[in-house]
C-alpha cells in the first residue's frame, strides 16, 4: 500500500501573518504557453521578529527576485515545490518577483488557465499561488493595480478587478489595460480575463447615487443568452439595498461566463467569473430550473461583495462565515422574488439528501471545521447549507429587526477586515437574550441532532415532550443538547387549528435548550384527536421522530396551514408506505404492494384536485414529486435494499397513476401555458405541474401517454417543455423514448449546455451492467472528460441518480466510476475528489457491495500519484 501521510492544517495553530503586503502591482504579459508575471509588492514586517518572508508558490517558473530594485543571488533565498523563503529582509521594502506560467497546460482549472482559448483565473481558495509568489492567505489584504498586456487580435478584451484606469495600444500588435481596485482584498479575490468576448451592458444607480456600469461578457455566439443574468443582477443589487442596506462600491461590475469551471461561480471583486451554465439562458435552450439557478447564483456572488469581500475570512476554517451567510442571503432573495414555500422545500430537500448524509458518514465535520488536509475538500453541504441554516436560526431566534441590526453592526465593525465566525457570533450576541455560548455548538459539532417528540393528553391538557438525541460522532465526546427554535402548531381530527394558549394563538416558536423539554397547552375535553405540526418551516436543522400514523400524515398533508409541513407530511406518508412495503417484502419474501393505501391515494387525489383550484401550481408539483431513491435509501441504516427501493418506487407511482389517470390528464390539459415562453412564477408553476402529471402518466405502459409526450416535444417553443416531455418518456423503456433521445442529440449536437441535459438523462437510464452504453456515452462527441460540466452530467449523475446501475451487484458500476475518477485525478484533483465522495457511504450497503466499493477506493488510493485531494476523501472513507 502506498503512503499517504496525513499532514493536517489545524485551526488551533493559527498565527497572524509575519508580513503585510500593502500594495500589489502586477504586470501580465499574456501568452498561451508562457505568460510572464511581474509582481511588485510593498512589504512590511508585522510585529517584532526576524523570521524569513514566506511566499507560497505552486508550479511557477521563477525568473528573478529583487529587493528594493536589487536582484537577489540564488543563495539569498530558497525555493521548493511549496514556495519561496527569503531570510534577512528589511522591515519595509519593495519585492519584485518575475515568473512564468503555462495557462494551456493548466488542466486543474485553478490559477491562470485557458477556456475556449480565452484567459481566465480562479484563485479561491489557493489558486493565486499558481499565478505568482505571494503570502496566499485570506488575512493578507492589499490594494491591487493590474496591467494586462496581450495581443490585440487574440485578446481584444482585457479585464481585472476594480475600475479601469487606462487602455492603450502598444504599437507592436499588442495593447494593454490597467485596472485599479481601491478596496484592499485578499489574493483569493484577484481575477483577470483576456480574450475574444462580447458584452451586454446596462447601468445601475445605487441608493446614494453612484452610477455603476454593468457588463456581462461571453463568447460571441452566446451574446443572445445574457438578458436573464443581467436582470437577475439588477434585481440582486436592488434587493441588497432594500433588505440589508448594502450598496455597491465600484464604478463597474463585470461578469464573465466561461465553459471550463470547477465550481458554479466566483465572487472576485468587481469581476465575477461564472460557469457558463449559470449565465447563459434563452427560452429555446434553458429550462425553468436553469433560469432559477442563474437568478440565485448571480445573486449569491453579488451578495458576497459585502458578506465575503468587504468583510472577509481570517483563515479557511472560517469559510462558512462568508458562505453560510451568503447562502442564507441568496435563499431569502429567491424566496422574496419567487415562491417562498417552494424555495424552502428545495432547500430542505438538499439539506436532507446531501448534508444529513454527509453528517452521518466519514466526511462529517462541523460548520467550522477544526482541521483539513485540502481546503478544497471543505466546500461542502455542511459549510454551505448547514451554515445557512445556522444563520437562519439566528434570524428566527432574534427576529428580523434585531438580526438586521446585528448584521449592520457586523458590516460596520469589520469593514475592510478578515475576521472569524467568533466575531460574527459576538456581534449577533449583542442583540440576543438567549445563551449564545450554547448556540455556538452548532458551529463546533458535527452530526444531525434527532428530536424525539411524544405527546400525552389528560385532564384537559396536552403535554408535548421534546427529547434531544445528539448523535455519536467520532472524536466528539460531549453529547450536550443544542439550543434551537422549534415552531409548532396543533390540529384537531378535522384539521382545525387548536389554540396553544388562552390568547388563542395557533402557532408558537419554542426555544429548546435542554435534553428534555415539555410544553403544555389546554384542550377541550371533547377533542379526542390532536395532531402536532412540528418544526414548521423547518426552523431547526434536525430530524424529527414522532409517532405519526398514516391518518395523521394524511390529515396534515391536507390541512396543515404551514405549506412546508403540508409538503413534508405528504413526503413522509409516501416514504412510510414505501419503507413498510420494502420491510414487509423482506420479512415475508412476498410483495406486499397489492393494495394502494387509502390515505395516500386520497391525499394524492386531493393534491390533484387542489391543482384545479387556485393553489400554487409549483407547490403542488413539489408535493407530487416522489422522494428520490437516494433519499429513500437514507431511511435504511444498513443493507440498503437498492433494487427493492427502485422497484417499490416505480410500483407505487404506477399504482397512483393508474388510480388517478383521469385527473392527471385533466391537470395536464388545464395547466397548459398559452403564448410564448416567459419566465414568471405562474407559467413556471404550470409547466412544473404539467411535467409531474406527464411523468406520472408515463409510469403506465400506454402509447397514449407516450404520444402526449412526443407531441409536446414537437409542438413546444421552449427547452423546459421539451426537456420535461423527454424526461417523462424516460420513465420507462420504449421505442418512442429511444427515438426522441436520438432526435434530441441530433438537434442539439452543437450546444454543450443542452447536451449536458441529454448526457444526464442517458446516465440516469443506463441499465445495470450495461457497460457498452457507458462506453458509448464516454466516446460520444458531446462528452469530454476534461470539462467539469460534462463530467458532472455523465459520471456525477450516473453515480448519484442511477443507484440501481451504480450499485450493480457485479461491481461494474463502481469499477466504471472509479476508472473515471482515476483518470480525472491525473489532471484535475478537485473534480476527482468531489466525485469520490459517492463511495463514502459504503458501510450502509451489504457486505458484498461494501467489499466491492472499498476495493475500488483502495485502487484509487494505491496509485503512487494519487492527489492529496482524493487521498483525503478516500482515506477518511476507509478509516
Ligand atoms: N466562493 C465560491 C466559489 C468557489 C468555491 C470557488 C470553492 C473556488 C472554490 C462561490 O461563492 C460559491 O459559493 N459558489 C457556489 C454557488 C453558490 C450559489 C452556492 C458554487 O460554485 O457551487
Ligand atoms: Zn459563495
Amino acid at each position: 500500500m502506498s503512503e499517504h501521510k496525513s499532514n493536517p492544517v489545524r485551526l488551533s495553530d493559527y498565527l497572524p501573518p509575519d508580513y503585510a503586503v500593502d500594495h500589489v502591482d502586477l504586470v501580465f504579459e499574456l501568452s498561451p504557453r508562457d505568460a510572464r508575471v511581474t509582481s511588485r509588492l510593498t512589504v512590511r514586517r508585522n510585529g517584532d521578529h526576524a523570521r524569513p518572508l514566506w511566499l507560497d508558490g505552486d508550479e511557477l517558473r521563477l525568473e528573478s527576485v529583487a529587493i528594493d530594485g536589487e536582484t537577489l543571488a540564488s543563495e539569498r533565498f530558497e525555493v521548493d515545490e511549496r514556495g519561496m523563503s527569503i531570510p534577512d529582509v528589511p522591515g519595509a521594502f519593495e519585492l519584485t518577483v518575475v515568473n512564468r506560467v503555462d495557462p494551456v497546460d493548466n488542466t486543474a482549472l485553478d490559477g491562470l488557465y485557458q477556456s475556449s482559448g480565452n484567459f481566465c483565473t480562479q484563485c479561491e481558495p489557493e489558486g493565486f499561488r499558481r499565478i505568482t509568489f505571494f503570502p496566499d492567505r485570506p488575512d493578507v489584504l492589499s490594494r491591487y493595480r493590474v496591467t494586462l498586456i496581450a495581443d490585440r487580435e487574440e485578446c481584444p478584451v482585457l479585464l481585472s478587478n476594480g475600475n479601469p484606469v487606462d487602455q492603450r495600444d502598444l504599437g507592436d500588435g499588442r495593447h494593454q489595460a490597467v485596472w485599479e481596485d481601491p478596496h484592499p482584498k485578499p489574493s483569493y479575490l484577484f481575477a483577470l480575463v483576456a480574450g475574444k468576448l462580447e458584452a451586454i451592458h446596462d447601468r445601475f444607480t445605487t441608493a446614494s447615487g453612484r452610477e455603476v456600469e454593468l457588463g456581462i461578457y461571453v463568447e460571441p455566439h452566446n451574446i443572445d443568452r445574457c438578458d436573464h443574468a443581467m436582470r437577475s443582477l439588477i434585481k440582486s443589487m436592488r434587493w441588497d439595498e432594500d433588505t440589508y442596506g448594502r450598496e455597491y462600491d465600484l464604478d463597474v461590475f463585470n461578469i464573465v461566463a466561461v465553459d471550463d469551471f470547477n465550481m458554479g461561480a466566483m465572487e472576485n471583486k468587481g469581476l465575477n467569473i461564472f460557469n457558463s451554465k449559470f449565465i447563459l439562458a434563452r427560452a429555446e435552450t434553458a429550462t425553468d430550473a436553469d433560469y432559477d439557478g442563474i437568478e440565485s447564483v448571480v445573486a449569491h456572488e453579488y451578495f458576497h461583495n459585502w458578506s465575503g469581500n468587504r468583510v472577509t475570512c481570517r483563515d479557511w476554517f472560517q469559510l462558512s462565515l462568508k458562505e453560510g451567510f451568503t447562502v442564507f442571503r441568496d435563499q431569502e432573495f429567491s424566496s422574496d422574488v419567487g415562491s417562498a414555500a417552494v424555495k424552502r422545500i428545495e432547500e430542505v430537500n438538499l439539506l436532507r439528501q446531501v448534508q444529513f448524509a454527509e453528517d452521518a458518514g466519514p466526511q462529517a465535520h462541523p460548520v467550522q471545521p477544526k482541521e483539513y488536509e485540502q481546503i478544497n475538500n471543505f466546500y461542502t453541504a455542511t459549510v454551505y447549507n448547514k451554515g445557512a441554516e445556522v444563520v437562519r436560526m439566528w434570524r428566527n431566534l432574534l427576529g428580523w429587526d434585531r438580526f438586521r441590526a446585528g448584521s449592520d453592526r457586523y458590516f460596520e465593525r469589520f469593514d475592510g477586515q478578515a475576521v472569524t465566525i467568533e466575531d460574527f457570533i459576538e456581534t449577533m450576541a449583542e442583540q440576543a437574550d438567549f445563551d449564545t455560548a450554547q448556540f455556538r455548538r452548532w458551529y463546533d459539532r458535527a452530526g444531525t441532532p434527532i428530536v424525539h417528540v411524544s405527546k400525552t393528553q389528560a385532564n384537559g391538557e396536552v403535554r408535548v415532550t421534546f427529547e434531544q438525541e445528539v448523535p455519536a460522532v467520532a472524536g466528539q465526546e460531549d453529547r450536550d443538547p443544542f439550543l434551537m427554535p422549534m415552531r409548532v402548531a396543533a390540529f384537531d381530527g378535522r384539521g382545525k387549528p387548536l389554540p396553544l394558549d388562552e390568547s388563542g394563538t395557533a402557532e408558537k416558536t419554542l426555544v429548546l435548550r435542554e435534553s428534555r423539554t415539555s410544553f403544555t397547552f389546554p384542550v377541550a375535553e371533547d377533542i379526542d384527536r390532536v395532531v402536532l405540526s412540528l418544526n414548521r418551516g423547518f426552523t431547526a436543522p434536525v430530524k424529527i421522530e414522532h409517532d405519526y400514523d398514516a391518518d395523521d400524515l394524511a390529515l396534515l398533508a391536507r390541512a396543515d396551514s404551514d405549506e412546508f409541513n403540508r409538503w413534508d407530511a405528504y413526503q413522509r406518508l409516501v416514504i412510510k408506505t414505501l419503507v413498510d412495503r420494502i420491510r414487509q417484502a423482506r420479512e415475508t419474501g412476498e410483495c406486499s404492494d397489492e393494495e394502494l393505501p387509502e390515505g395516500l391515494s386520497a391525499a394524492f387525489g386531493s393534491l390533484l384536485h387542489a391543482a384545479g383550484g387556485d393553489s400554487d401550481a409549483r407547490f403542488v408539483a413539489e408535493c407530487l414529486t416522489m422522494p428520490s431513491e437516494p433519499y429513500i435509501a437514507e431511511q435504511f441504516e444498513r443493507d440498503v435494499p437498492v433494487d427493492a427501493i427502485h422497484q417499490a418506487r416505480v410500483r407505487l407511482r404506477e399504482q397512483l397513476a393508474n388510480e388517478w389517470s383521469q385527473s392527471l390528464m385533466l391537470v395536464y390539459e388545464k395547466q397548459e401555458v398559452d403564448g410564448s415562453y416567459e419566465y414568471n412564477g405562474e407559467d413556471v408553476g404550470r409547466r412544473a405541474l404539467r411535467a409531474q402529471a406527464l411523468a406520472c402518466l408515463n409510469a403506465l405502459d400506454h402509447p397514449a401517454w407516450r404520444r402526449l409526450a412526443v407531441e409536446q416535444i414537437a409542438s413546444t417553443d421552449n427547452m423546459t417543455e421539451r426537456f420535461n416531455a423527454l424526461s417523462a418518456l424516460c420513465v420507462r423503456e420504449s421505442e418512442e423514448r429511444d427515438q426522441a433521445l436520438e432526435q434530441f442529440a441530433r438537434d442539439w449536437a452543437d450546444d454543450p449546455l443542452v447536451m449536458d441535459k441529454w448526457l444526464s438523462l442517458r446516465a440516469r437510464i443506463v441499465a445495470p451492467d450495461d457497460t457498452d452504453t457507458l462506453a458509448e456515452l464516454e466516446a460520444h462527441p458531446a462528452f469530454s472528460i476534461r470539462n467539469p460540466n460534462r463530467v458532472r452530467s455523465l459520471v456525477g449523475v450516473f453515480s448519484r441518480a442511477n443507484p440501481v446501475a451504480f450499485h450493480a451487484a457485479s461491481g461494474s458500476g463502481y469499477r466504471w466510476v472509479a476508472d473515471k475518477i482515476i483518470e480525472i485525478d491525473g489532471f484535475n484533483p478537485q473534480i476527482s475528489a468531489r466525485l469520490a465522495t459517492v463511495f463514502s457511504r459504503w458501510r450502509r450497503y451489504d457486505g458484498a457491495r461494501a467489499d466491492l466499493m472499498t476495493e475500488q477506493m483502495q485502487r484509487m488510493l494505491d496509485r503512487p500519484d494519487c492527489s492529496t485531494d482524493l487521498a483525503e476523501i478516500v482515506g477518511k472513507a476507509l478509516r
